[in-house]
């Protein structure tokens, strides 16, 4: 948005805009100083946690962490984006939109997108109407009756069929005066490699629409009737659709994953359909693809736990470590709903019924326990194979806080069969391994990223909150702590784009936050709005990364000076040097403290 008058717009918008009025036509707020508290509506809570600082124009949930402007709250609460929180804001305080000039290009775009989700639209209720009213839609009938599929379901999820036949679809729709471009683009229809037109890409299965967040239609998954393969064939990547980023039903979904406080994560859209109808409403399913930590930033969004109900087969319980490797890190409660007798959640609720489970979603175990059972459940009963598997628990042990971790070592010891004293050694040789690994080694820096709030993440958000309010700051502390050098990455990342910022002569403001990617502009938030702010605290947060900083450099250097010597170089002595100057700042560092 580099239009001038734009700017100026939004600029006037945010003047006018009371961020603590807005925030207070939702949750009521209690004051307590130059900050008000109220019970975060993003995430269940029964204690207050959420905040906002009307000095500041941020709000900020120290349960969830999710945090911004005005506009950020009212796009979370409305599920709108900011730019039309912003709009929607303008229009309630009266000031008037500049006439766009917009670029023609975008412009085009952004008129493809609006065009894609309505021949969606359009899409969807043809396919609708082929199941319910035309006779074509006599074998998909047949098929989901046989599947326990309710005639209501069928409306309720506006289920379609698509007829066994090349262009019904796309013969109808140009008659319509629908474009093969938009078609083709939308992946209902396909081009024929010979000849002229396109053909329909879903043909003789059951069709499921597929909505965004907002309950947009911009996609379709078939279902072949019989053993037909594929057996479920999706739309491709579209414009509107990027399976990455997008849970089937959470449109649906959202207010009970908020109001329970906890989302289920289901593998097909079966299954999330079954779990509804059988009255558990917090389920989503990803779309034929793995779980991303996209996916999980939409749940932790609106609930702090998250629950994978996968298929009980080897392919499920593999999908399942991998889901859990994608939340690795996130401050979420992560639980496996285990299925017994070897089935999906669809199967689990047509043979047991749905008393059952909801009876089941309540024995969902942790994460750790989940890693454990798996372990054992390959576990060889020969020394080799214990001691194998002891080593793939230590990194899952590794990652609990210490009291769950005690609890997980008693229990890795008597389903390995192990002395505790065994586990407990290996766990402290584990750990010692992990904290001496130098810089360079890659593999600790990105657990670094993904851990969640350690000291050196503390640390990095005092010294951005002292640059966000006196930016000349930077220079100071990047000339104590090289950018590059710089022991948190993320930290990292938010400096170098504030510095970019800075240098282009943008200043800090509301809008260089809601600019970043969510995750950046999370804890940027955070950083602001967090109290207890001091001089002593910027020195001290100072001081932990520029020792940590010294410490990494220590090691390279180090490693380097030994290097040179076997290798016979001359420089191994300026290396050397650089190892004593920083051991004399660590024990000056030491002395003072
Ligand atoms: P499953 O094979 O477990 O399907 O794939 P399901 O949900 O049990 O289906 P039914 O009960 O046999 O009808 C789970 C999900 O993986 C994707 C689909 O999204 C499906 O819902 N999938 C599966 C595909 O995209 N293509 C396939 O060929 C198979
Ligand atoms: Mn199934």
């Amino acid at each position: 948005m580099r239009d001038p008058r734009m700017e100026a717009f939004v600029q006037q918008v945010r003047a006018q805009t009371d961020i603590l009025a807005v925030v207070q036509g939702y949750v009521p707020l209690k004051r307590k100083g130059n900050r008000y508290w109220g019970c975060c509506p993003f995430h269940n809570e029964k204690t207050a946690s959420f905040s906002v600082v009307p000095a500041d124009g941020f709000f900020y949930c120290f349960g969830c962490h999710a945090g911004g402007d005005a506009f950020k709250f009212i796009s979370l609460m409305e599920h709108i984006t900011p730019f039309e929180a912003i709009l929607r804001q303008a229009e309630q305080l009266g000031i008037e939109k500049p006439e766009q000039k917009r670029d023609p290009r975008e412009e085009a775009r952004l008129r493809e997108l609006d065009d894609l989700r309505k021949v969606n639209a359009l899409a969807r209720d043809f396919f609708h109407n082929c199941l319910t009213v035309t006779r074509y839609g006599a074998a998909g009938k047949a098929y989901l009756a046989g599947r326990g599929i309710t005639d209501e379901a069928i409306v309720r999820y506006g289920i379609g069929f698509a007829p066994d036949a090349w262009s019904k679809l796309s013969d109808a729709f140009r008659k319509r005066g629908i474009s093969e471009h938009i078609l083709v683009t939308a992946g209902l229809a396909v081009r024929r490699e010979r000849g002229e037109g396109v053909y329909d890409r879903f043909r003789n299965r059951v069709i499921i629409p597929i909505a965004d967040e907002r309950g947009r239609i911009v996609a379709f998954g078939g279902r072949a009737l019989g053993d037909a393969q594929p057996k479920y064939l999706n739309t491709a990547e579209t414009p509107v659709f990027n399976k990455r980023k997008l849970l089937f039903g959470l449109d649906r979904a959202h207010r009970a994953i908020a109001s329970e406080g906890a989302a289920i994560v289901v593998e097909g859209y079966m299954d999330a359909i079954a779990a509804w109808e059988a009255g558990v409403q917090n389920v989503v399913a990803t779309l034929g693809t793995s779980f991303t930590s996209d996916h999980a930033t939409l749940l932790l969004r609106r609930a702090p736990r998250i629950v994978f109900c996968y298929d009980s087969d080897a392919a499920g319980q593999e999908a399942t470590l991998r889901a859990l490797a994608a939340v690795r890190g996130r401050a979420a409660e992560v639980r496996v709903l285990l299925l017994p007798d070897g089935k999906d959640p669809d199967e689990y609720v047509r043979t047991h019924g749905a008393e059952a489970f909801r009876a089941l979603v309540e024995t969902a175990v942790p994460a750790p326990a989940f890693r454990l059972r798996h372990v054992r459940s390959h576990m060889t009963d020969s020394v080799e194979g214990r001691r194998a598997a002891l080593r793939e628990m230590l990194p899952v042990l590794a990652e609990l806080d210490e009291i769950t971790r005690a609890a997980y070592v008693r229990q890795t010891a008597t389903e390995l069969f192990l002395d505790e004293g065994i586990v407990t050694d290996a766990l402290r040789r584990f750990l010692r391994q992990g904290a001496a690994e130098p810089l360079q080694n890659t593999a600790p820096q990105r657990m670094a990223v993904r851990q969640g709030d350690d000291a050196l993440r503390r640390a990095g958000r005092e010294i951005i909150a002292a640059i966000w309010r006196d930016p000349a700051l930077l220079t100071e502390i990047l000339s104590s702590i090289p950018m590059e050098d710089f022991p948190d990455e993320f930290i990292a990342g938010l400096l170098r784009a504030m510095a970019a910022h800075l240098d282009a002569g943008g200043v800090l403001d509301a809008d260089f936050i809601a600019a970043q990617p969510t995750a950046a502009g999370d804890e940027l938030t955070r950083a602001i709005v967090e109290e207890g702010r001091t001089e002593a605290s910027y020195q001290e947060a100072l001081g932990t990364l520029r020792r940590s900083y010294l410490t990494h450099a220590l090691a390279r250097h180090t490693r380097r000076a030994e290097e040179m010597m076997q290798e016979g170089k001359e420089g191994y002595i300026d290396e050397l040097n650089e190892v004593k100057k920083i051991q004399d700042e660590i024990a000056r560092e030491n002395l003072h403290e």
